[in-house]
């Protein structure tokens, strides 16, 4: 292999390893043939010793795992140089290191690499907002690839989780005011951590002591930071919305957007009622859409993975809304019909 296709193969890798997709699903045999000693320490110091990984490690078991299916696949053979004993050391650290919290990282290019704190669960502390789903990186990269349509406008993003959509968008879109929304504690606590983590040239003017989440009502704002940059200001901020609440008089007075976006938000039934997660119910939901008068929809065409990665077996369907202003949908359809066995996400 030249180094050329080395290069582009840890990429590669490191995109996965860094945000954690299944060790079963990362293919590891085409970069350890024959591969030298030389690349061998590249490979380990691009995954389980980044820098990055060293300061917000991936969960350990899962380096672990990651790092016992490369020695079982340079052991069995192809490679023309022994085995660098400094990855029986990372496999013997990694195996014996424990952490609280544990981050994963969405690789946009070697210099800037989103780091999120989440949960490796899907559903944990009885929410689901507490880890990125393939939704948000869907529609990510949408907005990336259609980044244009963003210069200067004002977004607001419904059932943001721990943030990964508001930051791309941050970074990639030239976007005037970016305001991200959840309604769940634990899940607006990480999402104000990581806008913090990420957004190192923005200055916080203003942000709320989540110790009081209780005495908070929807509308509020929790973290407001602004940048100044040749464009002119930019603000990124969260506010505390449950949109059970929607009605509220004057909830947003303050707040004018062009686009709603969501990815993945999952409705309770009894506020939507037929918008549940999977495919009959997106049905319901268009066809409650071609019921009102004034809200439209149309199909987008979905991107492939070019800057993010994600497992593209998850059906992804994307929506935008139209009613004086857009909103964006991202639906995903389960794989088959049954109930259980949805992934991806839908919107409004
Ligand atoms: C499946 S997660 C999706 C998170 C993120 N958009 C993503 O795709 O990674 C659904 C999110 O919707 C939020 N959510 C659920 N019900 C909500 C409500 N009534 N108001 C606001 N957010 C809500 C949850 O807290 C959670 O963060």
């Amino acid at each position: 292999m030249n180094e050329n296709d080395f290069s582009s193969y840890l990429v590669n890798i490191q995109k996965q390893f860094f945000s954690g997709v299944p060790v079963t699903e990362i293919s590891l045999k085409d970069i350890c043939f024959e591969i030298t000693e030389e690349n061998e320490a590249k490979l380990i110091d691009g995954t389980v010793n980044h820098p990055i990984i060293l300061k917000y490690p991936v969960k350990y078991s899962y380096q672990t795992i990651f790092l016992k299916k490369l020695l079982s696949i340079l052991e069995s053979g192809s490679t023309s140089s022994e085995i660098a004993d400094t990855i029986y050391e990372h496999y013997v650290r990694v195996l014996n290191s424990k952490s609280d919290v544990y981050y994963k990282h969405y690789y946009l290019n070697h210099n800037d690499i989103i780091t999120l704190e989440e949960n490796p669960n899907l559903i944990s502390d009885g929410t689901t907002g507490l880890c990125t789903w393939q939704a948000s990186l869907h529609l990510a990269e949408w907005c990336i690839q259609n980044n244009h349509l963003f210069d200067s406008k004002n977004i607001f993003e419904l059932g943001s989780g721990v943030g990964l959509l508001g930051i791309v968008l941050s970074k990639k879109t030239t976007a005037k005011e970016i305001w991200l929304s959840d309604c769940h504690s634990q899940v607006l606590n990480k999402l104000c951590k990581n806008i913090k983590l990420n957004t190192t040239d923005y200055k916080i003017i203003d942000e709320i002591d989540l110790e009081q989440f209780d005495l908070l009502k929807s509308g509020r704002t929790l973290l407001k930071a602004v940048s100044d940059g040749v464009e002119g200001q930019k603000t990124f901020g969260v506010k505390l919305f449950d949109w059970v609440d929607v009605s509220t008089p004057g909830l947003f007075s303050d707040l004018f957007c062009d686009y709603v976006l969501a990815a993945d938000v999952v409705y309770d039934s009894s506020v939507f009622e037929h918008l549940l997660r999977n495919a009959e119910t997106l049905k319901s939901f268009l066809k409650t859409i071609e019921q009102t008068e004034s809200l439209h929809y149309r199909k987008l065409d979905c991107v492939k993975p070019k800057v993010l990665f994600w497992n593209q077996d998850t059906p992804i369907e994307l929506y935008a809304v139209y009613s004086r202003r857009r909103i964006f949908i991202d639906y995903g359809v389960p794989r088959n019909d049954t109930k259980r066995n949805y992934y991806g996400g839908h919107l409004i």
